[in-house]
């Protein structure tokens, strides 16, 4: 047995590198911007701003409360990833912005869900919009929209 001894500690470490090893390749790195993710989160919030800025009303309030967990899910995604090449700190301002920009869309949303439609257009045409330009006058590296 002691001769087996040695086989036995190789045996174990090989399985446990088998182990180790898929879920290693596997497990998703952090998003990148090369994913492509960011663009198509950003494109996905455009969309959402697009529609909502059409106006909220009595009539329209479902789609728009559809329009705004598409648009949190879509920060959501954005708020993983790392547009070019930002020092820490300015990585933290970026997500920063984008946790003030989910906030913006739950007080929209519970404007919608009180029915007060005046208060959340405001907030659309004003904050929203006016977000969206400063984070791309500090972010985004050359503006396309
Ligand atoms: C309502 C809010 C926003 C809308 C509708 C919006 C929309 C967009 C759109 C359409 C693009 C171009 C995507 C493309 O390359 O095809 C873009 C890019 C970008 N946005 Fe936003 N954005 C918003 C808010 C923000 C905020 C708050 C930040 C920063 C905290 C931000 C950071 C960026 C960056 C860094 C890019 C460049 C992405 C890249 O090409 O690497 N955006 N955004």
């Amino acid at each position: 047995m002691k001769k087996l001894l040695p086989f036995v500690f190789v045996g174990a470490a090989a399985l446990g590198l088998a182990a180790w090893m898929p879920a290693s390749s596997t497990s998703r790195p952090t998003l990148t911007a090369a994913d492509g993710a960011l663009e198509e989160s950003m494109e996905q919030m455009n969309g959402c701003l697009k529609s909502l800025l059409k106006g909220i009303n009595a009539e329209t309030k479902d789609k728009a409360l559809e329009t705004l967990a598409k648009m949190q899910s879509a920060v959501l995604v954005a708020k993983l990833e790392k547009p070019h090449d930002l020092k820490p700190e300015e990585l933290l301002g970026y997500r920063r912005m984008l946790v003030d920009l989910l906030a913006l869309t739950c007080r929209v949303e519970g404007a919608v869900l009180d029915g007060k439609f005046d208060d959340a257009n405001k907030l659309v045409k004003e904050e929203l919009t006016k977000l969206k330009k400063d984070g791309h006058d500090k972010f985004q590296k050359e503006e396309k929209h």
